[in-house]
């Protein structure tokens, strides 16, 4: 088992370091679509954030008939990498739905008791929150899955937009999302056409310090 391994003896791996060297938007992309399975799999390990009290209130829609595709880029002020990307993810969350399953959420190795207390206290720290509150709190959470999937798409050799500049309210309207939920981005995905412009940060020692 891993906790028997010793920090020190951990292979290093460096795959992860590497995606974040090299990721950037892509707004253009090859007309090729990405496999169903593929993007299945990328979703699931997206859901492999973790999350306060694992409550995974990430949800996801792919959008990718032309149709609706038109409709969502209309939603999202005419972004066009909406149009040439073979699909949109739309990622929403929704922590009315989280609290309901949160039964599932709790882990099963916990005993009985355990889990039904993990759940009452989790409840109970929403029950006096608005819905405005407690979804904004949800954003938070799903947005660590959206960091994720977007290194993932990056390992995995897709290109991907990230994506605020939309109207919610129309994205929820086109999908028949429920009124409560929330948009914390949308994401366009493909094989890259372009090389998107090289990364540009602060430089990492104007945001850190050591005390
Ligand atoms: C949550 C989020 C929302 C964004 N919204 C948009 C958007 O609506 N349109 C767009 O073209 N780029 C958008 N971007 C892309 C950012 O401008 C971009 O990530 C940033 O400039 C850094 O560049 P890079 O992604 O190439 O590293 C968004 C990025 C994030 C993470």
């Amino acid at each position: 088992m891993s906790a028997s391994i010793r920090p020190q003896e951990r292979k290093a791996n460096d795959g992860i370091a590497r995606a974040a060297e090299r990721r950037r938007s892509i707004r253009n992309y090859a007309s090729a679509a990405i496999p169903e399975a593929e993007l299945r799999d990328l979703l699931r390990l997206a859901g492999r954030a973790p999350s306060a009290y694992n409550v995974q209130p990430w949800r996801f829609v792919v959008v990718q008939t032309p149709e609706l595709k038109q409709k969502l880029s209309a939603a999202a002020y005419g972004q066009q990498q909406i149009l040439r990307a073979p699909a949109t993810i739309v990622m929403y969350s929704d922590m009315l739905n989280a609290l309901e399953r949160m039964p599932e959420s709790v882990h099963p190795d916990l005993p009985a008791d355990k889990q039904q207390a993990a759940v009452d206290s989790f409840r109970a720290m929403f029950a006096a929150q608005s819905s405005e509150d407690r979804e904004n709190w949800g954003v938070g959470q799903s947005n660590i899955a959206l960091g994720y999937l977007l290194l993932l798409a990056e390992a995995k050799g897709f290109g991907t937009s990230p994506m605020l500049g939309f109207e919610p309210e129309k994205v929820k309207e086109l999908l028949g999302l429920p009124a409560h939920v929330r948009v914390p981005a949308l994401i366009s995905i493909g094989y890259p056409g372009e090389e998107g412009f090289r990364p540009h940060r602060l430089p990492s020692e104007t945001l850190v310090e050591f005390r």
